[in-house]
């Protein structure tokens, strides 16, 4: 048996706990195991190679991925499927462990196609798969709560009004979650229905009751926070600013939830080959790490934890 474990789409925290643990189990039961650099690019470049602790230089509880990611488009095309499965058959690799979020999940279904078995990992802070939460999310929460924190420290002093942008692609859970950890005045996210006076009136009631910093939350992609910070700013006859939260959301090093997370679904991943109960997804659900179908797995969920 040989197993290839690669880290694909967007890095989250906690990927590389999942590379320890999937080291430190292959290594206590006498499995070859290969990394793959650069997730599914390196697939098709061939980027294969036996994976050791070297490999991690002691990063396992660093943010990002030892193994680099990327997003790779041409996956969905079959003349580079073939490529990337004619590489792992080359080497003689049977299984691969992929941890991604949702289009990594859509790529693993090709390779499963191929007859390569699949045990697909939920990575990323999107939190856009259908579990409990997604490895790096819970990181990427508090990332952005202790960031508007320090934010809110200046603003409250200046007494300016904030819009911030964050992740999460097409979920909105990270705006929402934030938004009430942090007690935003407003949250948009794309089940908003953007209207400016609401807005506007909303955030001039808080103003009236002694609120000198309203903040407000936005889903990254749903709206545009110059414009937004611009019609706050004349609607409510105060200064606002804006910041993009960017990568420090996604960067920095893994909570213990998602260190935790990380390394369990590492353990099973391998213990799931070795039982043959492959093909599957493995994630938190109601509190366990549980299969599910993969299919299942990219339905879109929609209550956020
Ligand atoms: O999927 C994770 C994510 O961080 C999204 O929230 C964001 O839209 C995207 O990746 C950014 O991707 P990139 O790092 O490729 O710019």
């Amino acid at each position: 048996m040989k197993i290839a474990v690669l880290t694909s789409g967007g890095d989250s925290q906690g990927m590389n706990l999942v590379l320890k643990a999937v080291l430190d189990k292959c290594k206590a039961d006498k499995i070859e195991i290969y990394k793959v650099s650069r997730g599914y690019e390196g697939l098709i470049g061939n980027l294969i190679s036996p994976f050791t602790y070297y490999d991690m230089h002691g990063s396992e509880n660093d943010g990002g991925s030892a193994l680099g990611v990327s997003r790779c488009p041409r996956f969905l095309e079959e003349k580079y499927q073939k490529i990337a499965i004619d590489n792992l058959k080359n080497l003689g690799i049977d299984n691969v462990i992929v941890i991604g979020g949702n289009g990594s999940f859509k790529g693993s279904t090709k390779l499963i196609q191929a007859g390569i078995n699949v045990i697909a990992l939920p990575g990323t802070i999107d939190n856009d798969l259908n579990f409990d939460m997604t490895l790096g999310y819970d990181s990427a929460v508090n990332n952005a709560v202790k960031a508007i924190d320090n934010i809110m420290d200046c603003a409250n002093s200046i007494e300016c009004g904030i819009v911030v942008k964050v992740m999460g692609r097409e979920c909105g859970d990270l705006a929402e979650y934030v938004g009430r950890a942090v007690n935003a005045e407003y949250v948009i996210t794309n089940k908003t229905t953007i209207d400016y006076d609401h807005i506007a009136n909303t955030i001039n009631e808080y103003v009236k009751i002694g609120i000198k910093a309203p903040i407000v939350i936005v889903q990254e992609f749903v709206e545009d926070i110059e414009f937004l910070s611009k019609v706050l700013a004349e609607k409510c006859n105060k200064r606002f600013k804006t910041q993009d939260l960017g990568y420090i959301q996604r960067g920095g090093r893994p909570s213990a939830y998602d260190r935790a997370y990380g390394y369990a679904l590492g353990v099973e991943a391998v213990e799931h080959i070795k039982r043959g109960e492959v093909n599957t997804a493995l994630g938190m659900i109601d509190g366990q790490i549980r299969a599910q179908g993969i299919e299942e797995s990219l339905k879109v969920k929609s209550a956020i934890i």
